[in-house]
């Protein structure tokens, strides 16, 4: 086939320019977390922690602490470089009396794990330490812990671990609400009823069903009619006249009749009936 004549050269140079264009595109994209373990296989569980935590991405967090031997500044930024002139750099010390910087653990060699209330953030493959640990690799450890008011607070260092042999740290401490359980967001929304409140539903729903079926016994299995339809009527209305008495005993100021004060509350109703009537309601 004569891959130079003109017909064949234009789409021939334009696919060129297009793969160029995708390795261009490819290569200026921003570097992000490298989640590959030993055996090049991402974690579907690191991935998903990754998503979660793609919305701080964008910022950058800065920590001053002091210790024996020095007064550092610590940058922090997840999956993006502190500097783009140090390779990976996903977090730095930089000292703050001679400004020197080391990479205290690298985005190329990120880990993640989450609980309950937090999201733990490991960049391994920082400089090594001179005389501390082996001369290992540095590595910094970000505690991500829920806070729902912020997004992003209190970036601060926590402790220097480098009095092991192997396995040192830098432990760090981020307040997120990228780390909360979507749970409890629900719950913010609806707030736990008050005992109170349960008690109130409860007493209510009680009443409701009381009220309702004995009014459905009442109707259909004893055959009331009317007012008797309503569960224990002569009970209820035998209430509303004694809490009646009551309170005209206890709330009028001046006696009807005198000797009525005397015969007891109840009696009042049967007005000046005489007492004879009453007679056959006394056990013989
Ligand atoms: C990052 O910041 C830029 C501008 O500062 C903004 O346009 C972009 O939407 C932000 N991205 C995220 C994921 O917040
Ligand atoms: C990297 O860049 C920062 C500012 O962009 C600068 O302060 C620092 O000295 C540079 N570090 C190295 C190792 O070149
Ligand atoms: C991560 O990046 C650093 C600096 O570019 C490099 O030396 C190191 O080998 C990388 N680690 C891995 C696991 O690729
Ligand atoms: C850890 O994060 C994943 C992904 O966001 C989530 O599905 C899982 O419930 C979290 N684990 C715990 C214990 O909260
Ligand atoms: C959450 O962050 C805010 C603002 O920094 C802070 O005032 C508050 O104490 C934090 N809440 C918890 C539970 O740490």
């Amino acid at each position: 086939m004569d891959c130079c004549s003109p017909r064949m050269f234009l789409p021939h140079a334009f696919f060129h320019a297009m793969v160029l264009a995708i390795i261009i595109t490819v290569m200026a994209e921003e570097k992000t977390c490298d989640l590959l373990g030993e055996q090049g296989q991402e974690s579907s569980k690191e991935l998903a922690l990754l998503n979660r935590l793609e919305p701080l991405v964008n910022q950058s967090f800065e920590t001053e602490s002091k210790n024996g031997d020095g007064h550092y500044i610590y940058k922090f930024r997840i999956c993006r470089e502190v500097f783009s002139n140090m390779t990976n750099s996903g977090l730095v010390q930089i000292s703050k009396t001679d400004n020197k910087q080391k990479v205290i653990g690298r985005i190329n060699e990120t880990h993640l794990a989450n609980g309950t209330r937090w999201i733990m953030l490991v960049y391994q493959g920082g400089d090594p330490y001179g005389t501390h640990c082996t001369q290992e690799g540095r590595k910094a450890l970000v505690m991500i812990i829920c806070n729902r008011t912020m997004l992003a607070t209190g970036f601060t260092m926590v402790a220097e671990e480098r009095e092991k042999i192997k396995q040192c740290s830098y432990v760090f401490e981020l307040e997120s609400s990228l780390a909360c359980p979507p749970e409890d967001l629900h719950q913010n929304v609806h707030p736990h009823l008050s005992i109170g409140s349960i008690l109130l539903i409860t007493f209510s729903s009680l009443i409701a069903i009381y009220i309702i079926g004995g009014f459905l016994y009442q109707r259909l299995v004893v055959g009331a009619k009317g007012m008797e339809q309503f569960p224990h009527f002569a009970f209820w209305q035998d209430l509303g006249n004694l809490v009646a008495d009551g309170c005209d005993f206890v709330c009028r100021s001046k006696p009807q009749n005198a000797p009525a004060a005397y015969r007891g509350v109840g009696d009042d109703q049967l007005g000046e009936e005489s007492e004879e009537q009453d007679d056959h309601l006394l056990p013989m």
